[in-house]
C-alpha cells in the first residue's frame, strides 16, 4: 500500500483505484509528484536552471521552493505563493523551515485523543521534518483507506525547544498542482438554505471557502471539490477534501498566472493560533482526501463510504433509525404532557417510532428569551416528572427524544446569575446576543463540565432513546475569562476543544442513545459532529421545493444516513397551496425520515397516507443506510435527482423532479446486478398547485 522507491526516492501511497506519490529531493525536502489514477510509474522531479527565484545555496539554481510543488509549504523562506505552515520563534519573526528528517510507516493509525478523526485505517507514512531555528519538530501523517481511496492527512508539531513557539499557520493539507484547470466546486449557503452546490471556474488568484462564525456554518461547508471541466456526475476527474472539523476553517485554492495552483486545508489562519510552550505538542484536526475518475459522484461516493465506516459511530451508522415525531414545527415552547401524550397517540396510530420533545421542557422557558443553561426539568409542564412522562410514552408503543442546546447561556437564566464568567466575552467590550442567547465558554472546562453534568444529572434516570443537539447562534466577541492575555488567540479552537470533550461526556454518559446534531438548522453539518451524531439536522427549512437543492448538495458530501428530512406541513414556496403530503415525504427519502407537524390535526385520510409512507420508508432503509447514491447527471437548474443502489447491486429507489411548466424526457439507465433499467422521466406525475411540477418516484421494492 505504501512503497518506497529507494534510489529515486519516491514514496507512493496506493489505494484501490489511486496513487499519491512524493519524492525526498537530495534528503532536504519533500516534493509532491503524483495523485491520481493508479499508476507504478511516478514522473521525477527534473532539476533544471531557474529564473529569477530564490534558491537553496547547498542546491544552485537548479532548485526553487517557489517553483516545485510541495508537500507541505513553509513560510518566508523561499516559497513566495501563500504558505500553509508559519510559525513565530524566540526572534519574533515568522520565517519558517521545515527540513525533511526521516519518515516511517506502520499498520494502523493513530487514533485523536480529544478531537474526532476517522477511525481505523489501513497504513500510516509518518514523514519528520525539523526546523532548526525554531527547535520544532513537525510530523505530517498520511494514513491509507485502501477500500474506499481515502486519505486522511494531519500533522503534528513538537516543541522540542525551550522557548514557546507560535503556531500561526497550520494548515495541514495540501496540494500543488502543475498545469492545473479545474472549477472549485463548495457548498455554499445560509440559514434556511444551507449547502447549495456553487461551482466556478478556478481563475488568477484566491477562491476559497471559510468560516468565521466558530463553527463550520450554514454559510460554508468545511468540504471542497476540484473538478476538471469536463467532468460530470459520473465520468471525469475530481478531487475532493473533507476537513473533519466543527469550527472555523479554511478550503482556499490559488491559481497562479503560469497555471501551477495550490490547495490547502485546515484551521481558519485570521481567527486561530496557538502558543506552543516548551516540550508541547499540538495537533490539527485531519482532512479527508479523495481522487476519483468517476466524476462528482465518485467521489462522493467515496467520501460517504469512508464516513460510514470510519467517522460515524459504528454501533450506529448502520442501525435503523427511528421516524420521529418533532414538536417543534408543530407547538414550539408550547409542550406538556398532556399535549405531548396525545401527539403520542397519534404518532403510535400511523406507526411512527419516536417523540422528540424539542425546545421548551426545561428551566421557565417558555420562548427564547431565557433558560439556556438551566438544565433542570419544568415541573409546572411535566408535572409528574420525566420518568413518568417517559415511561407513559413507552407504554404507548413509542420512544423518546428530547431536545437540549448545551453550549448557549442565556442572560436570562440561573446560571448566568451565578457565572456571567461563563459566558464568552472580551473585557470592556459589549456582548452581542443573538436569539437573546450568549455562548457558553467551551474553552473552560468548570462550566463544559459542569453543563454536562448538569444535564446528565437531569436525564440519567429517564429512559430515553434520542438526543438533539442544538446550537443556535454564531460566536462574536470570542475571549475568555479562564486564559491569560496570551491565550486568546487559541479560543476558537479551544471551543472546538470544549465542544468535543462534551460530546464525548455525553455520549459516553448514555451509550445507547442517537445523538441528532442540529445548529439553528443545518449550520453545523459537518464530519467532526458525525463523529458523534449519527445523523442531522439539514435545514430548519421544511419546503419540499427548497430542500431538493439543500438536500442534493448535502449528499455532495454526506451519505443519506447522516441527512435527518422531515415531512412538515409549513407553507413556505410558492408552488403548492396547501401541503402535499406525497410531495413532501417523497423529498424526505432524501435521508432519513421524520415528521413534524400537528400529527393529531391530520384528517383519516391524510393517517392513512403517513402509515403507508413510514411503511415504504422502513422497507428502503436498508437502502438509505447501506447504499450507494448517484445524483442524476446532465440535470438543468430546474431538476433534482438521484437514485440508491443496494451495493449488491440488486435493489434501488430512483427519485426525479422538474420544476418547469412540461415534462422533459430524459432516460436515465440503473445498473443492477442482473439487469439494467432504463427510467423515462416524460412519466413523471404532474402536480398541480399554483405552479406545475413533475416528479416521479421509481423503486425495486414491492
Ligand atoms: C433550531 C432548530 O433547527 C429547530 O429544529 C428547533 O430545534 C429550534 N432550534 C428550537 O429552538
Amino acid at each position: 500500500m505504501i512503497r518506497f522507491d529507494k534510489e529515486n526516492q519516491i514514496i507512493a501511497i496506493d489505494t484501490k483505484n489511486t496513487t499519491y506519490a512524493m519524492q525526498i529531493l537530495r534528503d532536504k525536502y519533500v516534493l509532491h509528484r503524483y495523485f491520481g489514477k493508479k499508476t507504478k510509474d511516478v514522473p521525477l522531479y527534473e532539476e533544471r536552471l531557474l529564473q529569477f527565484s530564490p534558491y537553496d545555496a547547498e542546491i544552485s539554481r537548479s532548485f526553487s521552493l517557489d517553483a516545485v510543488a510541495s508537500e507541505l509549504s513553509f513560510f518566508g523562506s523561499g516559497d513566495l505563493r501563500d504558505t500553509g505552515i508559519k510559525i513565530k520563534n524566540r526572534y519574533g519573526n515568522s520565517v519558517t523551515k521545515f527540513i525533511y528528517k526521516s519518515f516511517r510507516t506502520f499498520k494502523g493509525r493513530i487514533p485523536f485523543g480529544d478531537m474526532p478523526y476517522s477511525r481505523n485505517g489501513d497504513e500510516t507514512l509518518e514523514i519528520t521534518y525539523f526546523d532548526d531555528v525554531s527547535n520544532c519538530r513537525l510530523k505530517s501523517y498520511y494514513t491509507v483507506y485502501y477500500d474506499t481511496d481515502t486519505i486522511v492527512r494531519y500533522v503534528v508539531f513538537e516543541n522540542a525547544g525551550k522557548d514557546t513557539l507560535l503556531i500561526e499557520n497550520a494548515l495541514a493539507c495540501q496540494l500543488d498542482f502543475e498545469n492545473a484547470d479545474f472549477e472549485f466546486v463548495c457548498l455554499a449557503g445560509q440559514y434556511y438554505h444551507e449547502r447549495n452546490i456553487t461551482a466556478y471556474p478556478l481563475h488568477f488568484g484566491k477562491q476559497s471557502i471559510y468560516s468565521e462564525r466558530g463553527h463550520s456554518s450554514a454559510n460554508a461547508n468545511p468540504f471542497a471539490i476540484l473538478k476538471s471541466p469536463a467532468a460530470d456526475e459520473n465520468s471525469g476527474e475530481c478531487y475532493a477534501a473533507e476537513f473533519v472539523y466543527s469550527g472555523d476553517f479554511e478550503l482556499q485554492a490559488e491559481l497562479m498566472y503560469d497555471k501551477r495552483m495550490r490547495f490547502m486545508a485546515g484551521l481558519n489562519r485570521h481567527t486561530i493560533s496557538w502558543n506552543l510552550r516548551g516540550g508541547d505538542s499540538f495537533t490539527t484536526p485531519e482532512t479527508i482526501l479523495t481522487f476519483s475518475a468517476e466524476g462528482l459522484n465518485g467521489v462522493s461516493r467515496n467520501l460517504h463510504d469512508h464516513l460510514r465506516a470510519n467517522v460515524i459511530n459504528p454501533k450506529f451508522v448502520y442501525a435503523p433509525r427511528p421516524v420521529v415525531i418533532n414538536t417543534w414545527e408543530a407547538v414550539h415552547f408550547n409542550i406538556n404532557e398532556d399535549v405531548l401524550l396525545k401527539y403520542a397517540d397519534a404518532a403510535a396510530e400511523i406507526g411512527i417510532d419516536m417523540l422528540v420533545v424539542d425546545d421548551g421542557w426545561f428551566g421557565k422557558r417558555n420562548d427564547d428569551t431565557s433558560s439556556l443553561g438551566d438544565w433542570y426539568l419544568n415541573t409546572e409542564k411535566f408535572k409528574n416528572g420525566l420518568e413518568s412522562f417517559s415511561e407513559k410514552i413507552h407504554n404507548k408503543g413509542l420512544k423518546l427524544g428530547i431536545w437540549i442546546e448545551p453550549e448557549m447561556i442565556n442572560p436570562k437564566s440561573e446560571l448566568y446569575s451565578k457565572h456571567p464568567d461563563w459566558a464568552l466575552q472580551c473585557p470592556n467590550r459589549e456582548k452581542s446576543l443573538w436569539r437573546h442567547q450568549l455562548v457558553l465558554d467551551m474553552s473552560n472546562d468548570e462550566a463544559v463540565t459542569y453543563v454536562a453534568n448538569s444535564i446528565i444529572e437531569t436525564l440519567k434516570d429517564v429512559k430515553l432513546e434520542y438526543i438533539k443537539w442544538d446550537f443556535n447562534r454564531s460566536l462574536s466577541e470570542v475571549g475568555s475569562l479562564a486564559f491569560d492575555e496570551e491565550r486568546q488567540c487559541e479560543i476558537k479552537h479551544r471551543f472546538v476543544l470544549g465542544t468535543y470533550k462534551m460530546h464525548k461526556m455525553l455520549t459516553e454518559a448514555f451509550p445507547d442513545v442517537i445523538f441528532e446534531g442540529c445548529s439553528g438548522g443545518g449550520g453545523r453539518f459537518d464530519a467532526g459532529i458525525l463523529f458523534y451524531c449519527p445523523q442531522i439536522w439539514t435545514s430548519d427549512d421544511t419546503d419540499p421545493i427548497e430542500r431538493l437543492k439543500i438536500q442534493q448538495g448535502t449528499m455532495t458530501a454526506y451519505p443519506l444516513s447522516a441527512i435527518s428530512a422531515h415531512v412538515s406541513n409549513t407553507l413556505i414556496n410558492d408552488y403548492e397551496d396547501r401541503p402535499d403530503y406525497d410531495l413532501r415525504f417523497k423529498v424526505a427519502l432524501g435521508g432519513v425520515l421524520g415528521y413534524e407537524l400537528d400529527i393529531t390535526s391530520l384528517s383519516p385520510e391524510e393517517k392513512k397516507e403517513a402509515e403507508k409512507q413510514i411503511r415504504l420508508y422502513k422497507k428502503l432503509s436498508g437502502l438509505i443506510l447501506h447504499g450507494d447514491a448517484f445524483r442524476l447527471s446532465g440535470l438543468s437548474d430546474n431538476e433534482y435527482g438521484f437514485y440508491v443502489l443496494s451495493k449488491d447491486g440488486t435493489e434501488y429507489y430512483f427519485e426525479y423532479y422538474n420544476l418547469s411548466d412540461a415534462p422533459v424526457q430524459r432516460l436515465f439507465e440503473i445498473k443492477l446486478r442482473d439487469e439494467k433499467v432504463i427510467i423515462d422521466t416524460s412519466k413523471a406525475v404532474k402536480y398541480s398547485g399554483n405552479k406545475t411540477l413533475y416528479y416521479m418516484f421509481s423503486c425495486s421494492i414491492a
